[in-house]
């Protein structure tokens, strides 16, 4: 089978379907090989459609079992049927019903979407286009209809059966079969359809919405792993609970279930009433699950619920709409994430994700605009574009109107869209008509791929008491998008003195909470009555997704760090200073720079770190490599980038010993184990200060002193952040010996044999190891008897960790990591193609390398293209990167 070249599907073709679905009763026998599913559609001609037209219904590796209209058998010449298509030549034109009986095999279901079995429990993944291999269907997600489910099983196989909406009915049925009956009232796309059944346990929760109705929660999860959901549950009535007090969303079904399974593409999926999720974002305990891990388990609850409103409610009317959902869904989470933690530190970690993931993106072959103009395969348009630059677009929508005209947009949207499958024309056309603001410029971040980058420069004129700043935008070529238009970006910012003073200034044009909506591309602004040559603090809290750059010194940057009054400033110019002596080292014999920087970080640690440890902890993580490489830009080679950022850990860890060392000692919790923010912030603390301890000149701190710190923590733990913590050091840290870390992984393996989500923790480790034997490591970890293909969690684990986040090693300048990772995709491919598509990412940055890693990066690209056979999603990617 030779790759075809797949087709491409174009917004600007989208046609309304010439039929819709209104109704949609399903009868589903559950069988391992050979589930049995009746599906009876009502339908009718779409008067938005083409009059008698064919009826044309997707289909995906489907069997057809038998087919009736109106309740009568078709004949062999009314329709043709193929595995992906069922096609009625002459459809009635009036209201008809057709009963279609497919026949499927949920265990030989690799690709994870459609009805598989994870673990033995079946469950379905529908989004984008997985309702088609389940039954024929207009998969389309502005066709919706109202869906009835019965389900039924074999008891002792699955107990639990759970479908959308309500559960209306159940019972016993011979041959120890039983049924469940579920009643979904609210009109759904195909994709938020789902059901499951298996041998789950539970736990429960009555919640009142404020409008009185009770609402029965429940999590479920593999057995005997029930207290494991308790953090989850509470994060959902936590969640729950801001949609009515923050947005005024209510939930609106008697029941809102959530099932954990281990075999999942994606994190979570919010399928109306029943979200299906990755157990990763379930499942927690104190000695199984790290700080962050709780984290993103209440930010992905939080998620997938939100989804009620902004996805299912009011859902998208084709998929290049994507971001209506995602965008302003992240959007919705990040908030919530800040008001039940600290703003502050959530904004830094925001940004650090949209600058490793969707910079990155932004930059490299697969840029593409947040509301796509095409595709080939959908499955590859879940991208960090499309969440994150999709909130980010969000954000800048709520600064430029202010928060009034925000929420009574956010309002008229709910009112006037629920239960439409609507547009981003539709979106915005709400926020203009309660502002009465022009969104048309603003409309172009949904259109425009790329980073903007905003050059400014300051001119004080002491005399007239006047400061200057100028301003210009622009925003580099991408694929099929050479020329580009200024965009409206808004820009938080002040004004600080020499000694962190207020020196004063107004100025015209600000919108009047410190914002210059900067819309040309080129301005300035002027500030009257300015007493001393200021300091700009520019994009406060990150205000635009753009990449800055503004001619201060490192003595002014540092300034801000000490003395910005906003966080992200502080931390941002802290990052600056760092990047520049990554990018620019000191000269050989002179390190003022680093000392300046060390000395800064010393002192702010002396007056702020027991205050706010999460923000401390934030402060002394030096930016990634990823984010050097960009910053350089061309002829990249990671392993200079490496050393670089080697050298600089070293020189701030060795001024800062003393201090951290103390510190350590302080943060030392004596308190019960609790995942809160505050705790969690204080180990994330400690475990940085671990870790830049265990990076000292064995000259300045023995290194036994360091080992010995790292095995008390190790050994001493009472949760996973701090075991993991200290694993994390002895691996990667210069001053730990061989026999240590050793111990460590192996005591790590043993305790933890039974628990697949934190061996993964322990094969993700190994596999980010910046030595020249990981490669070779990680070939040894896939015949690991715990290491799986079959399970995306453990793939992305060892394979992913070693493509994603080991720059030296997976570009090694021998070409065979490039090599390595080429196989794998190829492998994965033949099973799971979205997982392969997604591991084949890794080499977006292929591009920007020096010529040498170019060629063998390029020649690993052409082996995959060559291959005959490829699925649409690796197909897409592939060619897309190359060219
Ligand atoms: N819609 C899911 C979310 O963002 C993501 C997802 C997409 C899950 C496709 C599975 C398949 O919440
Ligand atoms: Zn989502």
């Amino acid at each position: 089978m030779r790759t075809e070249t797949p087709q491409t599907i174009r917004l600007s073709e989208y046609r309304p379907s010439d039929y819709l679905i209104d109704r949609v009763d399903l009868d589903i026998h559950l069988d391992p090989t050979a589930t049995r599913v009746r599906a009876m559609l009502a339908l009718r001609p779409n008067p938005a459609g083409t009059p008698g037209a064919p009826l044309v219904l997707d289909g995906d590796e489907l069997q057809l079992e038998s087919l009736a209209l109106d309740g009568k058998p078709l004949m062999q010449g009314d329709y043709t049927c193929a595995p992906d298509k069922l096609t009625i030549a002459q459809p009635p034109q009036d209201p008809f019903s057709l009963t279609i009986e497919t026949r499927i095999d949920p265990t030989a279901n690799t690709k994870l979407m459609g009805l598989y079995r994870s673990n033995g429990v079946y469950c379905t993944q529908c989004e984008a286009e997985g309702f088609r291999r389940i039954t024929y269907f207009l998969d389309r997600p502005d066709v919706m209809a109202v869906y009835t489910t019965r389900i039924e099983a074999n008891r002792a196989e699955a107990p639990v059966l759970l479908g959308n909406g309500n559960p209306v009915a159940s019972g016993e049925l011979p041959g120890g079969r039983h049924f469940a009956v579920w009643d979904d009232p609210h009109p759904k796309p195909s994709y938020l359809f789902a059901l499951v059944g298996g041998d789950l346990g539970s736990v429960t929760r009555a919640f009142v919405t404020m409008s009185g109705r009770k609402v029965d929660l429940a999590v479920h999860v593999e057995r005997g792993k029930e207290s494991r959901a308790d953090y989850a549950l509470d994060a959902l009535e936590r969640s729950m609970r801001w949609d009515e007090k923050v947005f005024g969303r209510e939930y609106d079904l008697d029941v809102f279930n959530i099932v954990a399974v281990s075999d999942f593409n994606m994190g979570a999926m919010e399928n109306k009433g029943l979200n299906i999720f990755n157990d990763k974002y379930v499942l927690a305990s104190q000695e199984t699950a790290t700080d962050s891990d709780f984290a993103h388990i209440e930010a992905i609850i939080a998620h997938e619920y939100f989804h009620n409103w902004t996805g299912n409610r009011i859902t998208c009317r084709d998929w290049f709409q994507l971001c209506l959902k995602e965008g302003l869904t992240v959007f919705r989470d990040q908030e919530f994430s800040s008001d039940e933690r600290s703003r502050g530190v959530e904004r830094i970690n925001a940004v650090r994700t949209l600058r490793a993931r969707q910079f990155t993106e932004d930059s490299g072959p697969l840029a593409h605009p947040v509301r796509p103009r095409e595709y080939r395969e959908i499955n590859n348009f879940y991208t960090a574009t499309v969440y994150e630059k999709g909130a980010e677009i969000i954000r800048m929508l709520k600064t430029l109107l202010g928060e009034a005209a925000f929420k009574a947009g956010m309002d008229l949207y709910f009112s006037r869209h629920d239960n439409q499958a609507a547009t981003i024309e539709d979106f915005l056309t709400c926020f203009r008509d309660a502002s009465g603001r022009d969104l048309t410029q603003f409309a172009l971040w949904y259109e425009q791929a790329g980073t903007p980058r905003v050059a400014v420069s300051g001119h004080y004129d002491a005399d007239a008491r006047r400061y200057r700043l100028d301003f210009a935008q622009s925003t580099p070529p991408t694929p099929g998008q050479a020329v580009k238009q200024p965009v409206v970006i808004p820009i938080a910012l002040g004004l600080v003195g020499p000694n962190g003073e207020d020196v004063g200034g107004e100025a015209q044009g600000l919108e009047t909470d410190g914002v210059f909506a900067l819309s040309r591309a080129s301005d300035s602004l002027t500030f009257e009555n300015v007493s001393a040559p200021p300091i700009p603090s520019l994009l406060r809290g990150f205000s635009a997704p753009v990449r800055l750059s503004l001619d201060l010194d490192d003595a002014a940057l540092l300034t801000l760090v000490r003395h910005d009054s906003d966080a992200f400033n502080r931390w941002q110019a802290a990052q600056s200073v760092a990047t520049r002596l990554m990018t620019r080292p000191d000269r050989p014999g002179d390190s003022r720079g680093a000392d300046a920087l060390a000395k800064a970080l010393d002192g702010f640690l002396a007056e702020e770190a027991e205050g706010d440890p999460a923000f401390a902890a934030l402060m002394l993580a030096l930016p990634p490599e990823t984010e050097i490489a960009q910053e350089i830009g061309a002829d990249v080679d990671p392993d200079a980038i490496h050393a670089a950022r080697t050298a600089l850990k070293i020189h701030l860890a060795e001024t800062l010993a003393p201090r951290l060392a103390t510190l350590r000692a302080q943060l030392a919790s004596s308190r019960p184990y609790s995942p809160d923010a505050g705790s969690a912030g204080r180990r994330a603390l400690r475990n940085i200060a671990l870790d830049l301890l265990a990076s000292c000149d064995p000259a300045i701190r023995p290194a036994d002193e360091a080992e010995a710190m790292t095995a008390a923590q190790y050994d001493e733990a009472d949760n996973m952040t701090d075991r993991l913590g200290a694993l994390n050091v002895a691996i990667h840290a210069p001053g730990i010996g061989e026999a240590l870390r050793d111990r460590l992984l192996a005591d790590f393996r043993t305790r933890f044999t039974e628990e697949p989500l934190v061996l993964d923790k322990w094969f993700a480790l190994q596999a980010s190891v910046a030595e020249p034997g990981t490669l070779a490591r990680v070939q040894e970890l896939m015949r690991d008897t715990a290491f799986s293909l079959n399970n995306p969690n453990r793939v992305r684990a060892l394979i992913g960790a070693f493509a994603m986040n080991n720059p030296t090693q997976f570009n090694r300048a021998d070409g065979a990591g490039y090599h390595f990772v080429a196989e794998q995709v190829l492998t994965l491919d033949t099973r799971n193609p979205q997982l392969a598509a997604r591991l084949l990412t890794a080499f977006n940055t292929w591009r920007v390398l020096e010529p040498g890693r170019r060629a063998k990066a390029r020649a690993a690209l052409e082996h995959i293209a060559a291959r005959d056979g490829l699925s649409r999603d690796v197909a897409d990617i592939v060619q897309r990167t190359l060219a």
